[in-house]
């Protein structure tokens, strides 16, 4: 067991050394410190509202342990009102880093010291990483993380195809954004609300010159998906928890064109309606779980330096939502 240090002003856990956790970075001077039997963990967490669902504890703490890297990941569902005071508060206690989640991305993005390319340009933050002197920089990890899982799983990339985004909200910008810079020929984003999705293709093409990409609703699917060579889901249908949205699909299976690749950001259940459809229709699939990892991967090289071990933590989220 351990036992919280408030010396300085530090939430950080105190752990014997006898537990075989080893020291990790510079540590902050502290009375505690001079006890060489002792050693501080680092403390990560998860930010967002409701947070429920969140495999993000898994994942790190499996890395953590895997690694023996000193660092602990805990989870806070923090209401939209009490962000700013919830982000200052872990910058003041010498948190490490956060992850960033539905609805805090975009508040987050306008309270960090600096921002990374990536979260300049998609206007959103989903990690920040406090540094040793307490400076806060935002990164959006969610792009490169959906590119990677594509890109292990079906050996493919963006450049040259024409690609449809289901959905308009924050994960579609960032694979919108990550698309565009990737050269994919053409980009069709649909969405329940049209203005959102239209509003979207002009945020890319603003920030990615030279993009083609397009925005409408959801009434002619079948005609928008036709020739798509690559469909990516980011809408919150076929997610568990509600037995209507888990058992929605959000395009018509007869519309799913075969050869197509889609791509689910739901990863819980693992294999959704809509992969299932896809399948079926002769489509390659790539569940949400290597987006999930490859997210979660960028963020621990971020905070740490180090490389997620990618195969053992997925196991560790497959085991967690009981899908191994
Ligand atoms: N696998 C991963 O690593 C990963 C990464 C990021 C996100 N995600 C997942 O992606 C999903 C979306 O996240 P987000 O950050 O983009 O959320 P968001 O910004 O709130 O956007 C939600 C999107 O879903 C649409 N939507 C919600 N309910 C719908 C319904 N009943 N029918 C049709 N469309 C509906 C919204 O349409 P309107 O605009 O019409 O409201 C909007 O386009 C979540 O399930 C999240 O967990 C997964």
């Amino acid at each position: 067991m351990g036992w919280m240090c408030c010396i300085c002003g530090l939430s950080t856990v105190i752990y014997p050394i006898s537990q075989g956790r080893k020291r990790h970075g510079p540590l902050e001077s502290s009375p505690m410190m001079e006890n060489p039997s002792l050693v501080l963990e680092k403390t990560l967490a998860i930010f967002g509202f409701p947070l429920g669902h969140t495999m993000s504890p898994v994942l790190h703490n499996a890395a953590a342990a895997a690694l023996g890297e000193p660092y602990r990941f805990l989870a806070y569902e923090v209401r939209p009102e009490r962000i700013e005071e919830a982000f200052r508060g872990s910058q003041a206690m010498g948190f490490a880093g956060l992850c960033i989640t539905i609805p805090h991305k975009i508040a987050i993005h306008g309270l960090v010291d600096e921002l990374s390319e990536d979260a300049r340009i998609m206007g959103a933050v989903n990690v920040v990483v406090f540094e040793p002197g307490g400076k806060s920089v935002g990164h959006n990890t969610d792009g490169i993380g959906w590119l990677r899982s594509l890109e292990e799983e079906t050996g493919e990339t963006p450049e040259g195809k024409r690609c449809l985004i289901l959905g308009a909200g924050g994960a579609a910008r960032a694979v919108g954004v990550k698309l565009a810079q990737s050269g994919a020929a053409h980009i069709e984003i649909r969405n329940r609300t049209p203005e959102k999705a239209e509003a979207l293709a002009r945020f890319i093409g603003e920030k990615v010159p030279g993009s083609a990409v397009n925005g409408g609703g959801l009434d002619d699917l079948a005609e928008a998906a036709a020739d798509r060579e690559i469909i990516v889901h980011t809408t919150s249908q076929g997610m568990t928890g509600d037995p209507a949205r888990e058992a929605a699909i959000p395009i018509p299976e007869e519309a799913i064109p075969s050869g197509v690749i889609c791509t689910d950001a739901v990863y819980n259940p693992v294999e959704t309606v809509f992969l299932k459809a896809a399948r079926g229709r002769g489509a390659r699939t790539v569940s949400g779980i290597g987006w999930f990892v490859n997210q979660g991967a960028a963020a621990w090289k971020l905070w740490t330096g180090t490389d997620m071990p990618k195969e053992l933590t997925r196991k560790s989220v497959l085991e967690a939502l009981g899908a191994a």
